[in-house]
């Protein structure tokens, strides 16, 4: 797949699966621009990458509208236009319904559901005029319940009905599809999980064996899916979820 000469933004870039998208787009010969949540780790993000001047930096809080509209606009100037948005900033915090308060609700659905609508919005004016592209990463969680976290569920659900109905209203001109991971091997997984449980290997073994194919995946695997989405190859293709779970969605 070559994107050469595309425009690239990819929210949440600066760590785990946006980290490994911008790469896979820098590979394939695109400009990307980097989104995180702060210049310091959008900087950092940019230092451990060799993208030369096809990597520019596009900080801002995704949780706020005008931090997704000071996104947009830093990769539109910087790149002159937008061909494909990626929507992967995205936050989790394991709570149980009862230990679920406003602000852990509204944290998610600001980032994951609000972030995702308001990055599009601010974006739709020049991917109509690049007939362009957007892929939104959601989760399995978006398409089965999970005990626990439920708020994140209603989240990851939201983006993945918002994609079909956004796609239904932006074609002819833009395509909107959505990836859906199963457990991949980042920071929110690792760092923020696994790590910190009492018995680290046993809850690891217990992810492996969450999914049919038996393993975590990895942020290129993903990265290879929403490339995909994007390209010319999937011309036909909107408004589509397209699970990465090691079979996790198909059933039991
Ligand atoms: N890991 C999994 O198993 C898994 C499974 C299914 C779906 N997903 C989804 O995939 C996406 C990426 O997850 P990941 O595993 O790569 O997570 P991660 O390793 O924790 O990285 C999160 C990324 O999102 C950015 N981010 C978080 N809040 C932000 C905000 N308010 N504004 C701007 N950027 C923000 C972070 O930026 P900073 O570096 O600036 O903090 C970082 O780049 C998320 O939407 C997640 O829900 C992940």
């Amino acid at each position: 797949m070559s994107f050469a000469d595309k425009r690239i933004l990819v929210t949440g870039g600066s760590r785990g699966i946006g980290f490994a998208v911008v790469r896979a787009f820098l590979d394939a010969g695109a400009h990307v621009a980097l989104n995180g949540r702060t210049s310091h780790s959008v900087e950092t993000a940019i230092g451990g990458l060799d993208g030369g001047d096809r990597l520019v930096a596009a900080p801002g809080d995704i949780g706020t509208v005008a931090g997704c509209e000071a996104a947009v606009r830093a990769a539109e100037n910087a790149l002159d236009g937008l061909d494909v948005l990626v929507n992967s900033a995205g936050i989790i915090s394991g709570r149980l319904i009862e230990d679920s308060d406003e602000a852990v609700w509204d944290a998610h659905v600001d980032v994951n559901l609000k972030g995702t609508f308001f990055c599009c919005r601010a974006a739709l004016p020049a991917l109509r005029e690049s007939t362009g592209n957007i892929v939104n990463i959601a989760s399995d969680a978006g398409l089965m319940g999970v005990p626990g976290i439920v708020v994140y569920c209603a989240s990851k659900g939201g983006v993945v009905n918002m994609t079909r109905a956004m796609a239904l209203e932006v074609a002819p001109d833009v395509r909107v599809n959505c990836v859906c991971p199963g457990f991949v091997d980042t920071d929110m997984t690792r760092r923020d999980h696994i790590e910190k449980q009492d018995d680290p290997a046993a809850v690891e073994q217990w992810l492996v064996d969450y999914a049919p194919l038996k393993r975590i995946t990895t942020p290129e695997e993903i990265a290879q899916g929403v490339l995909y989405l994007a390209s010319h190859d999937a011309r036909f293709i909107t408004g589509a979820t397209l699970a990465i779970d090691g079979g996790t969605t198909a059933g039991h």
